[in-house]
């Protein structure tokens, strides 16, 4: 899975780690409010990685909130953890 585009900038390809995936996901409370398969409320199954990364990053409003630090490649992996499921 690659990361495209995202608001603001062209991101490099990348190529997700789906086991990194899980352990950001599990990590950082993710699964509190989208749930172990990632099925929400609301459900992040289809979002893309461009999309991931724009909510974490606080580039667009997350309900989540904002995760400092993340990066494009932490949103690249999340994107092949949910793909793994
Ligand atoms: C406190 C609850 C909470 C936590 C923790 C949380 N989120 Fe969210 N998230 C939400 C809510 C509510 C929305 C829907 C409103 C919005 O889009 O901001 C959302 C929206 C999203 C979306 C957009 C879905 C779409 O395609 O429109 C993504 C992607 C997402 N979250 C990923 C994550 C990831 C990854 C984490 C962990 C790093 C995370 N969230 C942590 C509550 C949470």
């Amino acid at each position: 899975m690659t990361c495209e585009t995202r608001i603001g900038g062209v991101c490099t390809a990348l190529t997700g780690d789906a086991v990194a995936g899980d352990t950001y996901y599990t990590g950082n409370g993710c699964v509190d409010c989208h749930f172990a398969d990632a099925t929400g409320p609301p459900s992040i199954v289809e979002s893309s990685c461009s999309t991931m990364f724009d909510k974490l990053s606080g580039a667009v409003t997350h309900g989540g909130g904002v995760f400092d630090g993340v990066t494009e490649q932490d949103a690249a992996d999340i994107r092949a953890w949910i793909d793994s499921l």
